[in-house]
């Protein structure tokens, strides 16, 4: 079937169409107006969401060579995000279905992060380990079949995401901080600053990122680059703090649990150094990364999932609401 995927929880305004499966556009619009803040501004961004949606949209039915008309189904993430941002893209859902006389559902953006892993892979088997990792969220899931999740542990302050965007920001460095702290730590000494790796020692998958970034603000006001170190060591050794703890708690989940297939989710599931260390410390279990494409916020992962639940018979009534909390 042909499912339109709709998603604008946070500051991507992203329109994709699935068919059988088979993603055949994937448009993404991010709002760069929010790098001068160094953060999302609600309000800017559902005004945003709001200005792009009909372009985007058009761009995906152009890209994906089908009529408006062969649009079989709606899929709309409808939680959790900002109000605004979630009410612009649900507005807009639900005006297209009624226009068009399809059937709409709502998707949970951590669930479609999590399936994204199954995206364009046919090798995945249940039940298998996810870190969702995201600009709001540190969770580790044990995912038993689609719709039978189970929360391992998660932060119980910062998300790793918003560690890295704190830290970007503390470090003089743009937003998103993620790919900007990725990149100044290139060819970075990554051993030079010792920063904390909080709950280490704990038997329990919990995380904390919260103490890191006040220490890597502690270290910058009396940090001054000379040929001994330089802010790409700064970078490197900070995210390799934020990398390790993540690697740790998973190795944890892994011997708690014994199950051997890993999964990573969500924006920081595009770093590379955890691709890469997750390899080498865990190199006997089964890794899967989604695709580098469905890793942020974007709307093939809404219209895949929605395709999955379509064709499992769930659908959602009209007057379904945003859900700002929702948890999965
Ligand atoms: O999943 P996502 O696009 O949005 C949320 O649902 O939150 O994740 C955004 C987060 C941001 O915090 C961003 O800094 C982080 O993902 N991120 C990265 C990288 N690319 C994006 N973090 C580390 N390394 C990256 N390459
Ligand atoms: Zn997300």
């Amino acid at each position: 079937m042909i499912v339109l995927g709709i998603e604008t929880s946070c500051d991507e305004t992203a329109v994709s169409i699935c068919k059988d499966s088979e993603i055949l556009s994937n448009v993404i619009s991010s709002q760069i107006i929010h790098s001068e803040f160094g953060g999302v501004v609600p309000e800017i961004a559902s005004r945003e969401h709001e200005r792009m949606l009909n372009t985007i949209a058009h761009k995906a039915i152009l890209d994906s060579d089908i009529k408006i008309g062969d649009i079989e189904g709606i899929a709309v993430t409808n939680g959790p995000g900002l109000a605004g941002s979630l009410l612009t893209g649900v507005s807009f859902a639900k005006g297209l279905a009624l226009g068009l006389g399809i059937k709409i559902i709502s998707i949970n953006h951590l669930e479609a992060h999590i399936i994204a892993n199954l995206l364009d892979k046919s090798d995945v088997e249940f039940p298998f380990l996810c870190l969702l990792v995201s600009g709001g969220h540190t969770q580790l899931w044990l995912i038993n079949k689609l719709g039978d999740y189970k929360l391992l542990g998660e932060t119980r302050d910062d998300a790793a995401g918003e560690a890295f965007d704190k830290g970007a920001r503390i470090l003089g460095l743009g937003y998103p901080g993620g790919p900007e702290i990725e990149k100044c730590a290139k060819g970075g000494n990554n051993q030079l600053i010792a920063f904390p790796r909080a709950l280490s020692y704990s038997k329990k998958i919990e995380f904390s990122f919260s103490g890191l970034k006040t220490s890597l603000l502690y270290f910058m006001d009396s940090f001054k680059e000379s040929s001994d170190n330089s802010l790409a060591d700064v970078a490197a050794s900070y995210q390799q703090a934020i990398i390790d703890c993540l690697i740790n708690k998973m190795k944890l989940a892994t011997d708690i649990t014994g199950i051997n297939t890993i999964a990573i989710a969500g924006g920081v599931a595009k770093n590379e150094l955890l691709r890469r260390e997750l390899h080498k410390k865990l190199s006997d279990k089964k890794i899967i990364f989604p695709d580098l494409n469905y890793c942020t916020d974007n709307a093939a992962m809404i219209s895949y999932l929605g395709e999955i639940k379509f064709n499992l018979g769930v659908q959602s009534d009209i007057d379904f609401g945003i859900l700002p909390n929702f948890q999965l």
